[in-house]
């Protein structure tokens, strides 16, 4: 005898799967023809992430979990890695239209446009041979051109050009991707693609918007600020830190000065962590140029980054009351070959 999941999105739409013995609700949710968000399916990329809000259920035996140890008291699960002893109820941060579309696709593209943005970020432009129909904050695989290799990042420009996608990438001169870029990387050079991937996508919420951005995390913040400005209604207030080691690496900041003349209630506070003696801005990591006030009980925050930085953001949010729900986060991982 199997189990009944309820499946609750955040746009209000709840939908019910049945859940085989041993079978976890991922499976039973993409046989039931709801593409949940997910990637790796072995609990390592934290792309299913779900909250289980009501019934037992057990992890999939000896498998390692990508979430952190705040996130699991917090009641968050992988639905990949999540077998149901019971019927159970389980939330997703993410509207059910995610679930509407097409699985990934993974299909050829050309290199369309290399820039550097600042001394180790590039931007990387693609153009996949199909539409992958991403949403802003939503991230991609791209095969490092001539090799085997295969890494993840978020897409950084809008829907507005849907054919022609802009990454964000960190530079590690000694990794696949560094290498690449820096020794042979060419315009025109055929590459593949994979997704879109992630739920890192922006909520229904109408109180006021945190974007906590470490490092290349801005990436995929701009274009989720684009689509909030452009939500019938009035926009939010919308706060955004972003910081970086050093202020040589901070890149786009042309960009967000323009979105704060589009928006009249857009703040932005940019910061470095490990400044030189002579910068004269904000120094510290993302998270620290905040004060305890830009947490209303009411916000909704966002924050993309290293696993440290996630961390410190929850266990503050979690400090100041804001609910599990009201916190979204996209982790970066170093790559294998940069440690
Ligand atoms: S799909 Fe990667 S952790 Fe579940």
């Amino acid at each position: 005898m199997g189990f009944r999941a309820a499946l609750h999105f955040d746009d209000g739409v709840q939908r019910e799967v049945d859940v085989a013995p041993g079978q976890t609700l991922l499976d039973a949710a993409l046989a039931a023809g709801l593409n949940l968000a997910h990637q790796c399916r072995s609990g390592s990329c934290a792309s299913c992430i779900c909250t289980l809000i009501a019934g037992e259920a057990h992890n999939v035996p000896g498998r390692a979990s990508a979430l952190l140890r705040s996130e699991i008291d917090a009641g968050m699960r992988l639905a990949c890695s999540l077998l149901p002893q019971a019927d159970v109820s389980v939330r997703f941060a993410y509207g059910s239209r995610l679930t509407e579309g097409e699985a990934a696709l993974n299909c050829d593209a050309v290199m369309a446009g290399l820039r550097q943005l600042s001394s180790d970020v590039w931007e990387v432009s693609i153009q996949p041979e199909e539409h992958l129909g991403a949403l802003p904050g939503q991230y991609l695989r791209l095969q490092v051109p001539g090799t085997q290799t295969w890494r993840s990042y978020s897409i950084a420009s809008g829907p507005d050009s849907p054919d022609r996608l802009s990454l964000v990438v960190k530079i590690h001169p000694q990794g696949v991707m560094g290498t690449y870029l820096l020794e042979r990387a060419r315009e025109g050079d055929a590459c593949r693609v994979e997704g879109p991937f992630g739920a890192f996508t922006l909520g229904n919420c109408k109180g006021p918007h945190v974007f906590i951005a470490g490092g290349t995390g801005l990436g995929p913040i701009l274009p989720m600020i684009d689509q909030l400005r452009e939500r019938p209604g009035r926009t939010p207030h919308t706060v955004v830190a972003f910081a970086c080691s050093r202020e040589e690496s901070l890149f786009n900041l042309d960009e967000l000065s323009l979105r704060q003349d589009w928006m009249a209630r857009l703040d932005v506070r940019v910061g470095v962590s490990r400044p030189s003696p002579t910068w004269q801005g904000l120094a510290g990591n993302p998270l620290s140029l905040l004060e305890d006030a830009a947490f209303t009980p009411d916000c909704i925050v966002y924050v993309c980054g290293a696993p440290g930085l996630i961390e410190a953001t929850r266990e503050r949010c979690t400090t100041l009351g804001i609910p599990p729900d009201r916190i979204r986060a996209e982790q970066y991982l170093p790559a294998p070959d940069t440690d």
